[in-house]
């Protein structure tokens, strides 16, 4: 069986620097390296869940197709989309939904977890929690689905999610016919380096401790000048292996480089050059797609055609499929 990479980017937020180096970069790499089918599409649907101002669901749909483009994505190589741009997703979607255990969404972590901080909270348990929360799951099984996903690249959060998809092409395939879905696995990269944020907490945006992807370099020296450090004077030996500065920069340094920084923190760099030093490696790096971002972003209609150009290679297979797949549930 051919292997089918396929991943989706919810349309939520700009994304910053911990995005770039534990999902961005490397799927981008990935994908230019690989002889392997790719999707990658962006989940606006998905992002309806999480947000409802829809200047900011249209902003970051816009945004983050920008960043993937400007930070290399080959819309040649990899088939590049808008969820919402395939109607057959939302109609096995539905397929799924009437295979799909109850029992089986309640277990989901995400909305388990919403169900709890309710309880916690003293509220009824269902306060403020939606049908697309709970049946998030089941949309995100048709994404991976409609294109036969064999490999599914995400973060571990995921990893449930992945599984339930495999449990409802199973039971879809033992109700309607084998082999009319293709069962997925999720594939976990624990290489990705998991970036630290401003404050020495996880970089996320939930925390408000982020670096900035491609705002101007200005303000990329101002974040990295507000990465905590101690109180250790220059000339006095520090830890590598503590230091937030040193844990980015071997996010985008080769290993002989990491190695000439760490004998740096022996010899007691100050922190203020050390900085210096983390703006500049990084800065080398965003320089150019930073750029390519600004062009990008100045003509749209570059990640329009790009879309679109995805949408209709996208539909030449999910257009023949559901016709499939509705022939085997007998509405054809
Ligand atoms: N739920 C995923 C996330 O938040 C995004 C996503 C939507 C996805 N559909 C997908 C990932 C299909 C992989 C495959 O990260």
């Amino acid at each position: 069986m051919s292997r089918v990479t396929l991943t989706g980017i919810t349309t939520t937020g700009i994304p910053h620097l911990g995005n770039y180096v534990g999902a961005v970069r490397p799927a981008i790499a990935a994908s230019n390296a690989s002889s392997d089918a790719c999707f990658f599409f962006l989940a606006d649907y998905h992002a309806l869940i999480k947000a409802s101002d829809p200047e900011v669901i249209q902003a970051s749909r816009t945004e983050i197709a920008a960043t993937w483009l400007a930070c290399g994505l080959d819309p040649e190589k990899v088939v590049f989309y808008r969820q919402s741009d395939i109607p057959e997703i939302p109609q096995l979607t539905w397929l799924l939904t009437c295979v799909c255990a109850k029992g089986l969404m309640n277990r989901a972590h995400a909305y388990k977890a919403a169900v709890q901080d309710n309880l916690d909270a003293g509220n009824d348990e269902d306060k403020a929690i939606t049908m697309g929360l709970f049946s998030y799951p089941i949309l995100m099984a048709a994404d991976i689905l409609m294109f036969r996903g064999t490999h599914v690249p995400v973060g571990r959060d995921q990893i449930q999610h992945i599984e339930m998809a495999a449990d409802l092409a199973q039971r879809f395939n033992h109700i309607y016919g084998e082999g009319l879905l293709t069962v997925p696995e999720a594939v976990v990269d624990d290489n990705v380096p998991l970036l630290t944020g401003l404050d020495g907490r996880k970089m996320s945006k939930s925390y408000g401790n982020t670096i900035p992807l491609f705002d101007t370099e200005k303000k990329l020296r101002k974040a990295v000048n507000k990465i905590v450090t101690n109180s250790l004077e220059p000339g006095e030996p520090k830890d590598p292996d503590s230091s937030t500065l040193f844990e980015i920069y071997s996010a985008f340094a080769n290993a002989d480089e990491i190695a000439s920084i760490r004998q740096a923190y022996a010899d007691g760099i100050a922190w203020g050059e050390m900085k210096g030093v983390l703006f500049e490696k990084i800065n080398a790096e965003l320089a150019e797609p930073r750029e390519k971002y600004a062009e990008i972003m100045a003509n749209p209609s570059v990640i329009e055609d790009a879309l679109q150009h995805g949408a209709e290679r996208a539909r030449a297979i999910s257009k023949p499929y559901i016709e499939e797949l509705r022939n085997a549930v007998g509405i054809a």
